[in-house]
């Protein structure tokens, strides 16, 4: 029996697993209940009692090798953990693509960064609108040709449903729910039926403006859209208003700034008047304000209104609209900017 389990010593020692399935095949075939160490167990109860303890030694012996040998091809096979596999930290990381923000956006946050200094909060609202949140709350009267300005997506007719083509309906919305002093901002997209050009698109960005109050004047509005110019488009900058027309305003005007390429002394941007138009404004018309529920004796206010994508064009002298809704990442990757 001592050369039987000698013998059983050497195969252990010399037995070698190339795969995971040996571990298997060795622990069925030395250590499980039948395998060849239980058997000489089941041996050693008919040794002489002279031979018990030498062999039982030799026994107790085996098992122990088979044992640790079990342990050292699981070892050889376990997954390798990070303190083990060779790792070159010398080695340069790979780069992280950063994005950027849309020009539009940039701009966006720009107006209402600029303006929330002012005290105005932002307000949104829905881009598929009514005919009264559109158009007849803001005093646009039945089949005026003002409706016309606006060539208008229709989603569904009588009731009319459309695709809003101002942010003036959130301003509606806004009055319809708050009581003045209303102090709002209405950033958001409209949607307009127009051939798409450099010039002309059928979706574009505005950010409007409301504000009422007791004892608003022009002057207040007049000094708000300067302080504005300045900030957004450089200290020299200077406003003009000209007359113009709103259903929704009264008196309306067209604001606009001294061209910051010429100092306005005329070039090919501003076509040699030396202004540039950025934005529509006026007196809210106190049609609106009724409309609304707003007290028109106790009340008055003023509203104005700029396509982002028109300062856009200003600020960065991209000159072709179509550039902002392509998402060209070469476009794109040229407006890094620290402005959130
Ligand atoms: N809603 C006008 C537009 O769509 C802009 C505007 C707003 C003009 C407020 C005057 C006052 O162009």
């Amino acid at each position: 029996m001592l050369d039987q389990i000698n013998n059983l010593i050497k195969e252990i020692m010399s037995f070698s697993a190339s795969s995971v399935a040996d571990i298997e095949e060795f622990r069925i075939k030395y250590l499980s209940k039948r395998g060849k160490i239980s058997n000489l167990f089941d041996d050693f109860r008919s040794v002489s009692p002279e031979q018990k303890k030498i062999i039982g030694e030799k026994l107790n012996e085996v098992k122990k090798l088979a044992q640790a040998k079990l342990v050292e091809i699981n070892r050889l096979f376990e997954p390798k953990s990070y303190k083990t596999l060779e790792i070159d930290y010398t080695l340069p990381g790979d780069p992280m693509p950063v994005g950027s923000r849309h020009p539009v956006s940039i701009v966006r946050n720009e107006i209402i960064d600029i303006f929330s200094r002012l005290g105005f909060t932002v307000s949104e609202g829905p881009e598929i609108e009514d005919d009264w949140h559109n158009f007849s709350a803001l005093n646009f009267p039945e089949a005026h040709p003002a409706r016309d300005m606006q060539d208008t997506f229709f989603i569904r007719k009588d009731p009319d449903i459309l695709l809003r083509t101002h942010t003036s309906s959130v301003q509606v919305r806004v009055m319809e729910r708050q009581k003045p002093p209303i102090r709002t901002l209405s950033p958001g997209r409209v949607f307009r039926n127009e051939a798409i050009s450099a010039r002309h698109h059928c979706i574009f960005h505005q950010v409007e403006g409301l504000y009422i109050d007791e004892n608003v004047s022009f002057a207040d509005m007049k000094q708000a859209l300067f302080y504005f110019s300045v900030e957004m488009f450089g200290s020299d900058t200077k406003i003009r208003l000209r007359p113009s027309f709103f259903p929704f305003t009264e008196p309306s005007g067209e604001m606009d700034i001294s061209c910051s390429l010429c100092s306005g002394r005329g070039c090919n941007v501003c076509k040699n008047t030396g202004w540039l138009e950025i934005m529509g404004c006026g007196m809210v018309d106190p049609n609106v304000l009724e409309f609304c529920g707003i007290d028109t004796v106790k009340y008055t206010g003023y509203a104005f209104g700029m396509g982002i994508e028109r300062v856009c064009m200003l600020k960065y002298r991209v000159n072709d609209l179509r550039l902002y809704f392509e998402n060209d990442k070469r476009f794109l990757d040229q407006f890094i900017t620290s402005v959130i």
